[in-house]
């Protein structure tokens, strides 16, 4: 993306939320996108995942300039080239966890491969058995390991996802950390994750620090002490 800019309201309610982000991320790459509450994490990934519209600037994935997309256009490509993962799983109660797993598929009306590529990613999040239970009978980090496997089912050009953990014990975050983690390196999928817990998530390919609407490569600890 190039020279992403977003302001949010006018005059005296006007808020830069973002400040001429300009970041180019890698086919296969976990990045890790980090800072503070308010520092503009959530307004850039809803931009990426075409959730809402910059003020200017412009996004390209997969080689396509997503910011001139008609809202139709937007709808089918947000289906086909993104996964989403976030903060609470939004699963269907009423539908069942390989229904629900199923779903961005059957959107798509490939209805003869949904349930078969739905079962392969519940078996790699390790959820085969529970696949016929509902929505609302799992736990918190089964329901979060059933909102990878349907932000994955389309295998998307990226998963995003927003503080993935952040309604998670730690134990269950650790887990869901390490599932993304694999995921990314079993199947070459790239992952743009957004979260204020740096620490939660070890070893990754690549960090970056946004810092009051404005994006730094690294972490912001490396940051300080080379302006010190
Ligand atoms: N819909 C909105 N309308 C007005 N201001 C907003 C809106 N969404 C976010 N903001 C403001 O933009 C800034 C960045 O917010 P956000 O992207 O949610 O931060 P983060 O996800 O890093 O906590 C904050 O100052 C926030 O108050
Ligand atoms: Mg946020």
């Amino acid at each position: 993306m190039y020279n992403l800019n977003k302001v949010y309201g006018e005059g005296d309610t006007k808020v830069h939320a973002l400040q001429d982000i300009s970041i180019s991320v890698n086919k296969g790459e976990f990045l890790l996108i980090v800072g503070s509450s308010g520092s503009g994490k959530s307004t850039l990934l809803n931009m990426i995942g075409l959730l809402d519209h910059p003020t200017s600037g412009k996004i390209l994935i997969d080689g396509i300039e997503t910011t001139t997309l008609s809202d139709g256009k937007i709808s089918e490509f947000r289906n086909h080239k993104l996964g989403f993962i976030f903060q609470f799983s939004n699963l269907l109660s009423d539908l069942t966890v390989l229904e629900n797993v199923m779903l961005p598929k059957q959107i798509q009306g490939k209805n003869s491969s949904a349930s078969k590529d739905a079962k392969e990613l519940l078996k790699i999040v390790g959820l085969e058995d529970q696949m016929h239970k509902r929505g609302n009978k799992i736990s918190g980090g089964q329901a979060q390991r059933v909102a990878i496997a349907r932000g994955l089912v389309n295998r998307p050009a990226i998963v995003l996802a927003d503080e993935p953990t952040g309604n998670l014990d730690s134990v269950s975050a650790q887990n869901i950390v390490q599932l993304m983690k694999s995921m990314a390196k079993k199947l070459g999928q790239t992952f743009i994750v957004v979260t204020h817990d740096r620490h939660q998530f070890g070893d990754v390919d690549r960090v970056i620090t946004i810092k009051d609407g404005r994006a730094f490569e690294g972490e912001e600890s490396a940051r300080l002490e080379a302006v010190a």
